[in-house]
């Protein structure tokens, strides 16, 4: 199985778990791509759902496909947001941004029940940190933001270089019109005091270290997929 094939594997066992009539956050992201391909074809044959997109990437992907979509203003309470990961733990804790959506999704999956993730099983890890910490700092101030992330970072004991996402010859912008800054901090022993830190540095403007979130993991492998969840 290659990796497409088992990214479609985990789209497939997470869309079990969407039921007629859903308002569903929909990520971002390849395997979230997939995703909604499958959920395009259930609605073709008369299956209802309203999507609440995570990106404008996605919100493109889903009117070409014919996914029914609301903006979160309209439907600001959702039953089930679906979407991938950079990297989980066996605690459900998570690094999500490398496609640069991290502040709508989280918004979207805190407006949800229930997020369900996908992923396959390269994404599985004992420590978060291998994948680059996605922050999303607002544009402004953008160096004294970086100096204050190296600060806690150290006082954490965390290392690495922080630097500004690029796309072609400027910055990576968000949809959101930030910059994201791509952290090599290796490992992350206590992902949740990052966040606490992280989220009190007025600059940033979100960062990727998913908490207390998700519910629930469909990872595939080889053998086919597994649930996760958290223990
Ligand atoms: C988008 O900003 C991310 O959070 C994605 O969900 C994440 O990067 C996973 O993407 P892939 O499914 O493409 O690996």
């Amino acid at each position: 199985m290659d990796a497409r094939q088992m990214k479609i594997k985990a789209a497939e066992a997470a869309l079990e778990y969407v039921e007629n009539g859903m308002r569903l956050g929909i990520g971002t992201g390849s395997t979230a791509e997939e995703f909604v391909r499958l959920l395009a074809e259930k609605v073709a044959s008369g299956f209802k759902i309203t999507g609440v997109p995570t990106s404008e990437r996605t919100a493109r992907l889903c009117l070409e496909l014919g996914v029914p979509l609301k903006s979160l203003d309209e439907l600001p309470e959702l039953d089930l947001t679906i979407d991938g990961a950079d990297e989980l733990d066996e605690k459900l804790r998570l690094i999500k941004g490398g496609g640069g959506a991290l502040l709508r999704e989280k918004i979207v999956a805190s407006a949800s029940a229930r997020m369900i993730v996908i992923a396959d099983e390269s994404k599985v890890v004992d420590v978060l940190g291998a994948f680059k910490l996605p922050i999303e700092v607002n544009p402004f101030g953008q160096v004294a933001t970086r100096l204050a992330i190296e600060k806690v970072a150290a006082r954490l004991g965390l290392t690495g270089d922080i630097v500004v996402r690029a796309a072609g010859d400027g910055p990576f912008m968000t949809d959101g019109g930030h910059l994201i800054l791509d952290a090599s901090f290796g490992r992350i022993p206590d992902a949740e005091a990052l966040a606490a830190e992280l989220n009190a540095i007025p600059g940033v403007v979100e960062h990727g270290l998913f908490i207390g979130m998700a519910s629930m993991a469909v990872i595939a492998g080889p053998q086919g997929a597994r649930k996760l969840t958290a223990s």
